[in-house]
């Protein structure tokens, strides 16, 4: 597929610089190239622009004028911050106007993985509906400044759990909304934990990470009020969904970053719902088609947008650069035979999970789950279907306890 990219920078050299970095990709993408915002906008005018690489400090329109514009005239057009300040760019983030951001100096393999990863699965997610309805909602949710903070916080050489807290703990409400989560039965901890810091050392700065995005995620704030108690069981259902994933991965893996990642699939692989709530006839045919005509989720969707909350969740999952295969996982995650392989994987962990997950009826029938049996048929791992069982049995009582975490 061919991506359309736009850089703009005041500084020629620099625009030089993009052209001989960026050549070997001029089949991939095609490169426009602006010395001003006014130019951008000129060039938007006329062409197709997919991406919009932008520097912060530029004479007459800076980037964030330019953005902002871009933001209202072309809501569906990616938006990338190059900047060479930090400060900057915390600005920037505190005013949703990118999606990404990267810091000067960057090499041309940072700005390839940048845009490869927001458009990964982009052929799959090229489909017009998808893109029409997402164009047509204009803002999608931006990732939170502080799990930002965090992930450069892990990434230099004075990373420590105590850093950690520190950042976490300028923001009260966030550190309650915290350890409430992580006191919820879902956690199954065997006692409370009242400080911030146990809870990092207790359950490791990952899923710490990985609960900051899910209470983002799942604050509302778009929500209609009358969807609140159905995005309430979301949440829910997506923790739930989370902590078996990763039980079932520990049985197949002891790979850290694989184990990390199966958890924040299920921490928001059904957060497409949550963009796709804010089409307004969404929540009432939703409501009509599954609780009296007891259709499932993504054929509801299927009916009535030709699209399912998978993709649009995917979409945002690619534009907040997550890892490939946790996208992958979301994009396939009731449907995992549309993917070809036979080896356990993220994928995996969610679909047995969210089919766990879902289970309503008692007593557990094994037929009666929402697990696609044509590929596990073809599983090495089928045999371990009876220790994921396990699991599942031990989360559904959990299930039916009245525990809630606020959200
Ligand atoms: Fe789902």
């Amino acid at each position: 597929m061919n991506i359309s990219i736009l850089f703009v920078d005041d500084d020629n050299d620099v625009i030089d610089g993009y052209k001989r970095m960026l050549f070997s990709m001029k089949k991939e993408w095609s490169m426009h190239f602006a010395l001003s915002g006014e130019e951008a906008l000129r060039i938007m005018s006329t062409a197709k622009i997919d991406v919009i690489i932008s520097d912060m400090k530029m004479p007459v329109m800076d980037g964030t004028e330019l953005l902002r514009q871009v933001k209202d005239l072309y809501p569906h057009i990616l938006r990338i911050i190059l900047s060479g300040h930090q400060d900057q760019v915390k600005i920037v983030r505190s005013t949703i106007l990118a999606h990404q951001f990267l810091l000067k100096p960057c090499n041309a393999n940072q700005i390839k993985n940048v845009i490869k990863n927001a458009y990964s699965l982009r052929d799959n997610l090229e489909n017009q509906k998808l893109l029409s309805i997402i164009n047509g909602i204009g803002q999608l949710p931006s990732l939170p400044e502080l799990y930002v903070e965090i992930e450069e916080l892990m990434d230099t050489p004075d990373y420590s759990l105590e850093r950690m807290m520190q950042i976490i703990s300028k923001d009260p409400a966030i550190t309650a909304k915290i350890l409430q989560t992580v006191n919820s039965a879902f956690f199954g901890l065997p006692r409370r934990i009242t400080d911030l810091l146990e809870a990092l050392s207790f359950l490791g700065a990952n899923t710490i990470k990985s609960i900051i995005l899910y209470l983002h995620s799942f604050s509302m704030k778009n929500v209609p009020s009358i969807a609140r108690d159905y995005c309430s069981e979301i949440a829910k259902k997506s923790l739930l969904t989370a902590q078996i994933a990763r039980e079932i991965g520990n049985i197949e893996t002891s790979d850290k970053q694989i184990l990390d990642d199966i958890y924040v699939s299920g921490i928001l692989h059904d957060i497409g719902k949550l963009i796709l709530l804010q089409i307004p006839e969404y929540f009432d045919k939703m409501n009509y088609m599954i609780n009296i005509k007891k259709m499932k989720d993504i054929d509801t969707e299927m009916q009535i947008l030709d699209i399912s909350h998978e993709w649009a969740g995917a979409y945002l999952m690619g534009i907040w650069a997550l890892p490939k295969t946790v996208v992958e996982a979301i994009a396939f995650h009731h449907n995992p035979s549309k993917i070809n392989h036979t080896d356990f994987s993220i994928l995996t962990a969610l679909h047995i999970a969210n089919g766990f997950a879902e289970y309503q009826a008692e007593p557990f029938d094994r037929k009666k789950i929402d697990i696609d049996l044509n590929y596990l048929a073809n599983f090495k791992l089928k045999g371990n279907f009876e220790k994921w069982e396990n699991i599942a049995h031990k989360y559904n009582l959990i299930k039916n306890e009245q525990e809630n975490p606020s959200y």
